[in-house]
């Protein structure tokens, strides 16, 4: 087992995003911004879609969604819960984000890349990532890639009262500005970019102890000021969009 599965063998992905307030602020950010940039109809694969927050939230929308993930359990999991949700319009595949050979080019219109980079140190590893993303996305079609912040991350964990509760050595950091110089290094074009917690993170013992009224202040607060180099830099989490180029750019 490679020490991407043995971290993901220990830590709860079914909860990640809605065990405390911080991670449920991070959920609302992330499918707010989302929403501001994909169609009603539009064919979606989650790479790195873990057991399905994503994918399941899109599909009973309506959306055809696939999902791959590196992690077979997780995969297992996500098709378990399709089924018991009653979503045919979800398909669940184990598969390494560098090789998503068995999709055709161009065959959706919105990638979401929320998880590989995360696990992702060597530039080659990285580049071969973004570059399957973008093949099986059509001219024109949205990714969104999702990182963890240098700037903030290491911070965030250093203010905590509590210690870390898992080894996160298996995580890589991305510097924000960093990122979107390499994304832009891709035939697309960076559309959006902003940050999907903030301060939370180094504020989660107050964060998590707000009521559903101030959680909802704080997340208002939080977005109003999520893009720009400053929101960068107290990030935990950033989210990059960006349009692939070619015919049908939209
Ligand atoms: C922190 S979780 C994020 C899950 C979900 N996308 C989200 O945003 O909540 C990262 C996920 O990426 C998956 N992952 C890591 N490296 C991967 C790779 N090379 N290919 C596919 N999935 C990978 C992990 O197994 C895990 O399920």
């Amino acid at each position: 087992m490679g020490e991407v599965e043995e971290f993901y063998a220990v830590y709860d992905e079914d909860t990640r995003l809605t065990r405390d307030n911080v991670h449920r602020m991070e959920w609302i950010a992330t499918t707010g911004v989302l929403a501001e940039h994909i169609r009603p109809g539009e064919r979606i694969l989650d790479v790195g879609a873990a057991t399905g927050a994503y994918t399941l939230n899109f599909a009973h929308r309506g959306y055809a969604v696939t999902a791959v993930d590196l992690v077979e359990r997780h995969v297992r999991k996500l098709a378990e819960r399709a089924a018991a949700e009653g979503l045919p319009n979800v398909a669940c595949l184990q598969a390494d984000a560098r090789d998503l050979s068995a999709f055709d080019d161009g065959s959706f219109d919105v990638v979401l890349c929320m998880g590989p980079l995360y696990h992702l140190g060597e530039e080659a590893d990285r580049s071969r990532c973004i570059g399957e993303c973008l093949r099986v996305l059509a001219p024109g079609g949205l990714l969104a890639v999702a990182y963890v912040s240098e700037n903030a991350a290491p911070r965030a964990n250093e203010v905590r009262s509590q210690p870390l509760p898992y080894n996160y050595d298996c995580f890589v950091m991305d510097d924000p500005e960093k990122l979107v110089s390499f994304l832009e290094r891709f035939p697309m074009t960076v559309i959006d970019h902003a940050s999907v917690d903030g301060m939370s993170r180094g504020l989660s013992d107050i964060v998590n102890g707000m009521n559903r009224d101030e959680l909802e202040a704080w997340t208002r607060f939080t977005l109003s000021i999520c893009r720009g180099p400053t929101a960068f830099k107290q990030a935990y989490h950033g989210l990059v969009l960006c349009r692939k180029d070619g015919r049908g750019s939209r």
